[in-house]
Parts: structure tokens; C-alpha cells; sequence
């Protein structure tokens, strides 16, 4: 990450109000060439907000945002950025094809090469076989490929991406999920993706910006966030956490329960309150002096609601987080 590298979108001091409304309340980010970076956080955080602003749609109130080094406003900047929506927006009087080759018309590419580029990003995306439809024609899953093959072809140097899949089912959301990181690497622009859902940013990222109200709680790696979460907010946010007293907590997936906890780790009893089956693993929800700790446990466990039970921690496997109330 970094170096001495040029970043290829960088923000300082961003600030994008709406009325007396604080939308975007200060962000400084540096995004390095070639990563799939994601702003990850709840509906209304500014996450699309500040998309906009780097691909120039809107213009922030404060603060500078360079792509490739170069001011955003001017048009050389514009043309190093394309963005992608949930509703893949696609010209609906024009095939597939015709769509693909939209963007290379307008940046008038000589006749010849717009073929060439555009079987090839079609091919690319699995669909040269789709290429004279239109897009009524197609499923969602497709639509967005062709928004994608859209957007790439024109090479630009960072790829927004506005909650691409929400509108797709689970099953082919995380299909496409896959096809997108393969896609990434394969044509290796920087992705800028926005969405709120954790496990769709922990899948796809090198770096996740977890945001907050406007503002950057925490960039770092999925393990990063995940780890090591800078507070409570992203601990919370960022997978499933038991809060204890004390500035501690503790990821079901790391309460152990009966005899598996070694001796010198946090232990406690409490009583199982609900229990159930997931497949490939059990919560259980225990009742604690007053709170209740989740626990996932490895497939299945013949303890049931109503018991008592022992449970505990290792030391290494708590989180320290600074302060409790940042959300
Ligand atoms: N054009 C606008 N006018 C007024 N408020 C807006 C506008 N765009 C966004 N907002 C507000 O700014 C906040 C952040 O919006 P947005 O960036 O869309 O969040 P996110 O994409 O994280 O859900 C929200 O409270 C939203 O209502
Ligand atoms: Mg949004």
C-alpha cells in the first residue's frame, strides 16, 4: 500500500453539506493504484456522497480530491473515472453491443479498434453470446456485466461502483461477487465499491474504509477491521461482537465453551437461553449476570436450552477497544 507511489484518487479535508446538514464532515483517503477498495458503513453514512465526488458529480464544500494526481473538477479527470449503479442504467433502444461501444464513440476511438475492444471486454465479461440483445432481454446478473463491460471498455483509471449487486438476488450476489475480484485483478484498475453489507466488503476488498456519520472510523485490511477494530463502532458494525464490561469484547466464533477453555483464560457460567443449528455451525446465546454472550460453535453440539454452562476466552482472542459509546 503506498510507497512513494502517486495514489491513484486521493482526498484531503473533504466536506460535502446538504443545507445545514453534514453529509461528508471530513475525509482524507489515498487510494494506491490497482487496489479494490471499499466504503463500507450504514445507509446514509455519505458513502455515495463521496463517490460522487470523486467521479465529479458533485462538488465537495471543502477539501481537494486529486484522480492520478489531477485536480477532479477538470474534464482530463473526468475522463479517468466511470462509474457503476445498482440500477446498471443501460441505454434500453440499444443491444448489448451497441451499449459496450457507446463510451469509445463518444471518446471518437477510430472505427476499427471500437470492434476490436468491444468483442474483446465482451468476451471478457462471458458475453459474446448476448451481444445482439437488448437489455429487457437479459437477467440482472447479465444487465450488470454489461454495465460493467461499459464502463471498462473505455480504460479508465478508477472504476466507481455504487452498490452494484443490490438489486441482485443472494445466490447470484455472491456469485457475482467472485466474478468481480476476478474481474479486478484481471484488468487491474482501482475499484472504488460502496456498499453497506460487511461480508460483501470483508469478500471482495484489499481495503475497506468502515464510515461513520460522515467520516472514516477505520482503513485497513478485512483482517485488519475484523482483528483489530479501531473501536466499538467498527467492532459492532464489522461482524457480530459480545460487549463486556471494561472496554472488552469478544466474536462469538471465539467463545469457547466446557472443557476446551484453558486454564488461566476468562471464563464465566450462565445458563443456554437459545440454541440453534446453522449447518455448519451452532449459536447459542447465553445468559450472563444480566446480558446475553453469543457463541458460534463448530457444527453441532448436544447442549440445550436450559443448561447450565461454562464458557471462557483466551486473552489473545479479546478485542481492546478504546471507547464503548463512538457509535
Ligand atoms: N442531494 C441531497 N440533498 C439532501 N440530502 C442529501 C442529498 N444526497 C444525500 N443526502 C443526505 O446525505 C446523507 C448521506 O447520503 P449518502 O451519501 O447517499 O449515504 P449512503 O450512500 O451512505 O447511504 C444522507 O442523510 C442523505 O439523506
Ligand atoms: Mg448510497
Amino acid at each position: 500500500m503506498g510507497g512513494t507511489e502517486q495514489p491513484d484518487v486521493r482526498l484531503r479535508g473533504v466536506v460535502k453539506r446538504f443545507g445545514a446538514f453534514e453529509a461528508v464532515a471530513g475525509i482524507d483517503l489515498d487510494v494506491a493504484p490497482g487496489q479494490f477498495v471499499t466504503l463500507l458503513g450504514p445507509s446514509g453514512c455519505g458513502k455515495t456522497t463521496t463517490l460522487r465526488i470523486i467521479g465529479g458529480f458533485e462538488q465537495p464544500d471543502a477539501g481537494e480530491v486529486f484522480v492520478a494526481g489531477v485536480p477532479v473538477d477538470s474534464e482530463t479527470t473526468k475522463r479517468h473515472t466511470r462509474m457503476v449503479f445498482q440500477s446498471y442504467a443501460l441505454f434500453p433502444h440499444m443491444t448489448v453491443r451497441q451499449n459496450v461501444a457507446f463510451g469509445l464513440r463518444m471518446d471518437k476511438v477510430p472505427k476499427g479498434e471500437i470492434g476490436a475492444r468491444v468483442e474483446a471486454m465482451l468476451a471478457n465479461l462471458g458475453l459474446s453470446d448476448q451481444a445482439e440483445k437488448y437489455p429487457r432481454q437479459l437477467s440482472g446478473g447479465q444487465q450488470q456485466r454489461v454495465a460493467l463491460a461499459r464502463a471498462l471498455v473505455t480504460q479508465p483509471r478508477v472504476l466507481l461502483l455504487d452498490e452494484p449487486l443490490g438489486a441482485l438476488d443472494l445466490k447470484m450476489r455472491k456469485r457475482m461477487q467472485g466474478e468481480l475480484k476476478a474481474l479486478q485483478r484481471n484488468v487491474g484498475i482501482t475499484f472504488i465499491y460502496v456498499t453497506h453489507d460487511q461480508e460483501e466488503a470483508m469478500n471482495l476488498s484489499d481495503v475497506i474504509v468502515v464510515m461513520e456519520k460522515g467520516r472514516i472510523a477505520q482503513v485497513g485490511t478485512p483482517e485488519d477491521v475484523y482483528r483489530r477494530p479501531a473501536n466499538a463502532y467498527v467492532a459492532d458494525f464489522v461482524g457480530e461482537t459480545n460487549f463486556l464490561a471494561g472496554n472488552l469484547a469478544v466474536r462469538p466464533e471465539n467463545v469457547l465453551i466446557g472443557d476446551v477453555i484453558p486454564s488461566g483464560a476468562a471464563r464465566g457460567k450462565g445458563m443456554v437461553r437459545a440454541k440453534s443449528f446453522l449447518g455448519a455451525s451452532t449459536r447459542l446465546e447465553i445468559e450472563t449476570e444480566g446480558t446475553t454472550l453469543v457463541a458460534t460453535l463448530p457444527g453441532a453440539v448436544s447442549i440445550a436450552t436450559g443448561d447450565p454452562i461454562a464458557f471462557g476466552w483466551r486473552d489473545e482472542d479479546a478485542l481492546h477497544l478504546p471507547t464503548k459509546d463512538s457509535k
